[in-house]
């Protein structure tokens, strides 16, 4: 499908930070850029997979070697987060999908098959059997499950595909149901944290999260939603995932400003200091990609139009081009009340904005 110009600008332009950025910080683990250098996270963080998962899309576009080597590296060195084990959650579909099931996926490396089945196994592992949710984070929060979930589960159907076993398979589908039956609003909004009773399973009670408050609309949570239900629908072909990607997805893009870059979260008070967060937007934009093209043409290209549009607006008003900035996209904030990680690069804001670019320029490769 044709495409603007301004993609293979902000391709180019995005490609070449990542091999500069990558010279300096090697096989690390960024998660937020401070004062213009991406800092190195502890080896069982979350994000730990979109750095190699950055480095993959990149690669698999232009076969630079050295991007590859680098990729390869942060997935080896992720095997300590497995006999860790302690600092490991729900978000392990993060940490592997983008690392191992990639490197796997493009080159087929049979160790990197291990490292995801193995992480598949720890997720499967986390499934709540009377609640039918797979719990989220650890200690004492037994009955929490949380929207960004739903990102986690494409390493369950992956591992069901690689191995002809469908239990994975099957867990993730449960799972994903709870979620639309208790997460999602009758509005299109939903909720990033719900409490069940972990003996029953029934509702206890939902949380505001990262958002602004309980009933709010905390933006990078409808990007999970949304981008985790079109996902769950490339995997399974059941259409109420699909429904519910573009229920969210109205809701998402009728709150959008005129800027079309979210704030932290569309339902909170609007005193002319907006705090932005160019992740949301960016993941957003990538899933709305995946929406059109599981939609007939017509029907998708509201959600390709709304791609395009987020997508230019954070190319023109978030891409840091012209500094020594080692992000690519400015205005990311991690949650609406607390003052760090507040409008500035974040790794997977940098991250589905380059896989979202590659998607407009015609890649069909899924990294989920
Ligand atoms: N809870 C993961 C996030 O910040 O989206």
């Amino acid at each position: 499908m044709a495409y603007p110009a301004w993609v293979d600008e902000a391709w180019n332009k995005s490609t070449g930070k990542i091999r500069r950025t990558s010279e300096r910080i090697g096989a690390s683990f960024p998660h937020l850029s401070i004062d213009g250098r991406y800092d190195d996270e502890t080896i069982d963080w979350w994000t730990n997979g979109f750095w190699p998962g950055l480095l993959w899309v990149a690669y698999r576009e232009n076969g630079d070697e050295s991007l590859r080597r680098i990729a390869e590296e942060c997935e080896a060195k992720m095997d300590k987060a497995f006999l860790d084990f302690y600092g490991l959650h729900h978000d392990v579909g993060f940490m592997w999908l983008l690392s191992a099931v990639a490197d796997f996926r493009i080159t087929g490396n049979p160790d990197s098959r291990r490292r995801g089945l193995l992480a598949a196994n720890l997720l499967a592992g986390r499934f709540n059997h009377a609640g039918r949710y797979i719990r989220a984070w650890n200690d004492d929060k037994v009955g929490w499950a949380i929207i960004d979930s739903l990102m986690n589960i494409p390493l369950l159907h992956w591992a069901s595909e690689e191995t002809g076993d469908p239990r994975f398979s099957q867990i993730a589908r449960l799972h994903a149901d709870k979620l639309l039956e208790h997460f999602v609003r009758p509005d299109g909004s939903v909720h990033h944290i719900v409490e069940f009773d972990p003996e029953t399973g029934e509702f206890v009670q939902a949380f505001g999260g990262q958002g602004y408050a309980l009933g709010s609309a905390w933006s990078r949570g409808q990007a999970w939603a949304i981008h985790g239900f079109v996902l769950s629908y490339n995997h399974t072909k059941e259409r109420r995932y699909l429904d519910a990607a573009r229920r969210v997805g109205h809701f998402f893009i009728a709150s959008l400003p005129d800027d079309s870059v979210p704030p932290c979260d569309f339902r909170c008070p609007n005193d002319g200091l907006w705090i932005k967060d160019a992740t949301a937007g960016s993941c957003a934009a990538s899933a709305f990609l995946d929406i059109a093209a599981a939609l007939p043409e017509l029907d998708g290209a509201l959600f390709r139009r709304a791609a395009e549009k987020m997508l230019r607006s954070l190319y023109e008003n978030c891409g840091a081009w012209d500094s020594d900035e080692e992000g690519i996209l400015t205005k990311g904030t991690m949650a609406y009340h607390q003052e760090r990680g507040r409008n500035v690069p974040i790794i997977y804001g940098d991250y589905f904005f380059v896989e979202a670019l590659a998607k407009l320029r015609g890649e069909t490769r899924s990294m989920w």
